[in-house]
């Protein structure tokens, strides 16, 4: 049986889901309801990552215990995104038992079998990213990140020996061309597993941090915390037994932001080496969102809230811009103006028309009964039939391919055609002949037998809408005239319902 294992990474807890995290599940969601629909075992993790400095520091200036904090901030992450209605299989915390034990056992294995190893060091470490940074990866002698000049710091810490599987690595990614993706991001990482690796400094004493995971080899340290984080992915699958892990491990695609790279295509797999665990199969590197031109921060007070965008256009259409406006793996902005402009011209005019006319007519001329087909259908019925059918095959080809923006597309052009089909037709011309009652009845049962069509493409993309679709169709959930092939979805005499607004029409805020 077909399979996949989709992961999101785990969110900081130190933050509120905003525009860039919802991104991620918006891309991961859509694939994962995608699989799902066409049968394919699916498991679809999400969760937050709640160890280390920055979170104990955000607690602190909260006033609370870090895990009081924790739970608060992992439960908001976890109602905003059931809000969301993101259909994630397994919520995992790092706080979560099960997972520190597994933690701690990868670590005693790794420490076994002789490639973690205790040194003193000497470096300039970064309390922001937490982490050494060596002279050639500071800008003018400060942190790329957070642009302040890292502290000399001497310590004996515990030491992965990173360097010893560089050359696998290298020669993986090599001969798996698709395991990192887009393109250019499998190049950033072979670029820098082509230049000398350092092993990995993953312990903190406790004398300086004391939330974290404990080593199972020296209690006076805890580790660091992507050492601790990316194991998430495989401890979700040990919760659910060994046969899950056998079953999905291979299977498992990481959906992360182009800012974690090096964790993610670097420090896991030669993790996962040590460890004697096989490696995931696709790393899936997206862009990052800026807001009308400038990077997304607190301070600016331009942060996008997913709940915001519920609440004013609808989950459906903020989903729809994001995956329309975005080419999966490149930076996209984010601008009000196109939000509109793409809500009022594909959602409300487009999509939204066409149903309406068509149920309008439906109701008008055959109070909402649908009439039967004959056999013999004109080119302009099969040239819409084949349209909608050939969608279906090029979605799943740009879905695979990562290539949200191109399925979209494909479903609107789909549309562009269904409104070209009834020009070409013309029901509301030959309805003023009786003589022509059948065919308008042909005419029609073909434009539903596409919105039927419509509603089971747009599942992935737009679930709530695809659902109105449904029931408009006057069809359950699950019905399986849905998933019928074309013409034979619709049962003598049955009957579907008025015409509703699906997307009203939004007034730009100078036109009001
Ligand atoms: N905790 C780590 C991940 C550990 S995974 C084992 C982390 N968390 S994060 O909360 O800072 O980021 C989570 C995700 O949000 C990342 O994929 C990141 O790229 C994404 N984004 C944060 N801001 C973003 C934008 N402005 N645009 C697009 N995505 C961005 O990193």
């Amino acid at each position: 049986m077909d399979r996949i294992y989709i992961t999101t990474p785990l969110y900081y807890v130190n933050a509120e889901p905003h525009l860039g995290n919802t991104y991620t599940m918006v891309l991961s969601d859509t694939l994962a309801r995608y699989y799902r629909a066409k049968g394919s075992e699916t498991f679809y993790l999400t969760g937050t990552d709640e160890h280390g400095d920055k979170i104990a520091q955000a607690a602190a200036s909260a006033g609370l215990e870090p895990k009081a904090f924790t739970d608060k901030i992992s439960a908001t992450f976890r109602a905003v995104w059931d809000e969301c209605g993101f259909s994630y299989d397994h919520f995992i915390r790092t706080t979560d038992d099960y997972h520190i034990s597994y933690v701690q056992k990868v670590l005693g294995r790794v420490y076994q079998s002789g490639d973690i190893y205790f040194d003193r060091y000497s470096g300039l470490y970064c309390f922001g990213c937490e982490r050494f940074y060596t002279d050639k990866e500071l800008v003018n002698g400060k942190c790329p990140d957070h642009l302040t000049e890292p502290k000399m710091i001497e310590e004996e810490n515990y030491f992965f020996r990173m360097s010893k599987y560089q050359d696998q690595l290298l020669r993986h990614i090599e001969t798996h061309p698709q395991f990192i993706r887009p393109e250019g991001y499998k190049n950033e990482v072979l670029a820098m597993l082509r230049e000398p690796v350092e092993d990995l400094c993953i312990s903190r004493p406790k004398s300086r941090l004391t939330w974290g995971i404990e080593l199972p080899f020296d209690k006076r340290y805890v580790t660091y915390v992507w050492f601790d984080a990316l194991i998430n992915y495989v401890s979700a699958l040990k919760r659910r037994g060994e046969s899950d892990f056998q079953k999905f491990w291979p299977e498992a695609q990481h959906f992360i932001g182009k800012d974690i790279v090096k964790p993610h295509g670097v420090f896991w797999p030669t993790m996962l080496l040590a460890a004697g665990l096989p490696l995931y199969r696709h790393l899936n590197v997206h862009g990052y969102w800026t807001v009308e031109g400038k990077k997304m921060s607190k301070s600016l007070g331009n942060t996008v809230s997913p709940l915001e965008m519920k609440h004013t256009i609808g989950m459906d259409a903020f989903r729809y811009f994001v995956l329309r406006e975005s080419v999966f793996g490149q930076d996209a902005d984010f601008r009000r103006e196109s939000l509109i402009g793409r809500y009022n011209a594909d959602l409300a005019n487009n999509l939204g028309n066409l149903v309406s006319r068509i149920l309008a007519m439906q109701g008008k001329y055959f109070a909402g009964v649908v009439q039967p087909l004959s056999k013999q259908w004109v080119d302009e019925d099969n040239e819409l039939k084949n349209i909608y059918e050939k969608a279906e095959s090029e979605i799943g080809r740009h879905l695979t391919e990562l290539q949200f923006h191109r399925a979209l597309e494909v479903l609107w052009a789909a549309l562009d055609h269904t409104n070209r089909y009834i020009v070409q037709t013309s029901p509301f011309t030959l309805i003023k002949d009786p003589a022509n009652h059948a065919r308008v009845g042909e005419i029609l049962h073909h434009l539903l037998q596409a919105i039927c069509h419509l509603a089971r493409l747009l599942k992935p993309f737009m679930p709530d809408t695809a659902k109105e679709l449904q029931s408009l169709l006057a069809f359950d959930d699950g019905d399986p005239a849905l998933e019928a092939s074309w013409g034979n979805s619709f049962a003598a005499g049955h009957k579907v319902n008025s015409p509703k607004v699906l997307f009203p029409r939004i007034e730009a805020p100078g036109n009001q």
